[in-house]
């Protein structure tokens, strides 16, 4: 049994949270450390469970990981990496997908890996496709076992020359986790570009790397024999920020994000301007905050980086919610990243989705039966209910449609949301938010009330 958060709702949240490392970038981060021949060390480090389940796997691989009691700062040792056993590697990656990128450098360091059927949030399918050809491409061999894969490299890896029908971030950071030690050159075509693959590109080149980022998309990377730790500093969650400024609107709040990047999150400002959002940028944050008057609707599309981020999507849709008018999201990374929208609608939000693309260029999942296009009229009152949450950024959006409705709400499932947001109840707290925390109750849990 998990806890329950009861909101009363009607409460504008105003002050200020700090928002430290991206989700996005750590993990990966600290499997690079396999790969270096030397200690390495990683600051601004959030406390969230992917980072816990990280640092178990890297120990379960016989790396010695160290947390400065008070700066939170990493210190991993991979000396003694080593084979781990496949039945603990499932019991500890829980439902992170990290574990597929821990391929690469397992193959480079002690010759095999094991990775387990994955988790991650249910907003799609979430195929490794793409993953498993380029590491074939690499010369390992891929065998499907029970519960997971096994992957070795008798014959060592070699660069390739690749192309990703998609710019997957993951199958992105598979290829650069793994060219970077292979014999030779790698050229991947089709590559995502975002700011926390940017972010692990200078990890990799403080490691020794040499990894060019050409135009169009094209990555390459001239494999090295021997790379040495790192010391970084991780670029700050520019989707926990988007999620607290959005949670200012939806309150009609005024929330200063300390560690936020105007440089990231680009599309999300000129958005949140023309939903009527406002914000101040300064050296060390942004203040975002409602200005007054209604809030616009618009029509969005989300897209790959430099585009408007399907992580921002939710809680924005929260914010429609309260637009005085008709807007438009075409989700087109996800085939089904709107079934966080059930809540808002029991909630009162006036929210229909469609099969159909409704946006400016169809996309793959246009035809195929997935409800990714949604259409929200506003502005409507949002009202307390009971909420299970359903992934890590619906269940964000649903705090923030609970700490703007009038009433009551009572919050379960509340521990994914620690999977990427950092001591969110002490920030709600320290914005004003009127909530409880309480174990939840047998008849609770069993959905009897
Ligand atoms: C990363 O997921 C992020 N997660 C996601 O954030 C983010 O939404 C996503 O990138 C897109 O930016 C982490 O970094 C831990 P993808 P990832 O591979 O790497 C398809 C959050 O809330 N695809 O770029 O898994 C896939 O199905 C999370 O913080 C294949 O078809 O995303 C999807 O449609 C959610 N085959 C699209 O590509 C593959 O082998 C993008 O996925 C791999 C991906």
């Amino acid at each position: 049994m998990g806890n329950v958060l009861t909101i009363r709702g009607g409460v504008p949240l105003n002050g200020k949270v700090s928002v430290r490392g991206a989700k996005n970038l750590v993990p990966k981060a600290m499997v690079a450390s396999l790969l270096g021949n030397t200690p390495s060390v990683l600051r601004n480090v959030p406390e969230i469970k992917d980072v816990e389940v990280v640092t178990s796997l890297l120990r379960l691989h016989g790396v010695e990981v160290t947390k400065d009691p008070v700066t939170g700062d990493l210190t991993m040792d991979p000396s003694a990496a080593k084979m781990a056993q496949s039945k603990d590697i499932d019991a500890h990656a829980g439902d992170s997908r990290i574990p597929i990128l821990f391929c690469g450098p397992l193959m480079h360091s002690i010759g095999e890996a094991f990775i387990p059927d994955l988790g991650g949030c249910k907003i799609g399918d979430r195929p490794i496709d793409y993953h498993l050809q380029v590491l074939r491409n690499f010369g390992a061999v891929v065998d499907k076992r029970p519960g997971g894969i096994s992957i070795s490299a008798p014959k060592g890896l070699h660069g390739a020359k690749l192309s990703l029908p998609y710019p997957s971030v993951g199958a992105t950071e598979q290829v650069l986790l793994t060219a970077i030690r292979a014999e030779g050159i790698t050229e991947l075509s089709g590559a995502a570009v975002e700011p926390e693959i940017m972010d692990l590109i200078a990890v990799l080149q403080k490691m020794g790397a040499i990894i060019t980022v050409q135009t169009d998309r094209v990555i390459r990377i001239e494999g090295v024999r021997e790379l040495t730790g790192y010391n970084h500093k991780a670029i700050s969650d520019r989707n926990e920020t988007a999620s607290w400024a959005s949670a200012a609107l939806v309150t009609q709040g005024d929330i200063y994000v300390e560690g936020a990047r105007q440089l990231d999150l680009t599309a999300f400002l000129n958005t949140y301007r023309k939903v009527g959002g406002a914000f101040d940028v300064d050296d060390d944050g942004i203040r975002f905050y409602h200005p007054g008057g209604p809030l616009k609707p618009l029509v969005l599309e989300t897209d790959v980086h430099p585009g408007f981020m399907t992580d921002w999507q939710q809680p924005l849709v929260v914010a429609l919610t309260q637009a005085s008018g008709v807007s438009i999201v075409h989700e087109t990374v996800y085939e089904n990243r709107f079934g966080f929208t059930e809540a808002l609608i029991r909630m009162g939000a006036n929210i229909q989705v469609h099969r159909e693309c409704l946006g400016s260029v169809p996309c793959r999942f246009g035809q195929r039966n997935f409800l990714h296009s949604a259409v929200i009229s506003g502005p409507t009152q949002l009202r307390g209910a009971d909420i299970d949450i359903p992934d890590l950024r619906g269940g964000f959006s649903h705090l923030i449609a609970a700490l703007a409705a009038e009433g009551t709400s009572r919050v379960t499932g509340i521990e994914l949301i620690n999977r990427g947001y950092e001591r969110f109840q002490d920030k709600l707290e320290g914005l004003g938010a009127d909530f409880d925390i309480t174990e939840e109750a047998p008849v609770f849990a069993a959905g009897l009330l």
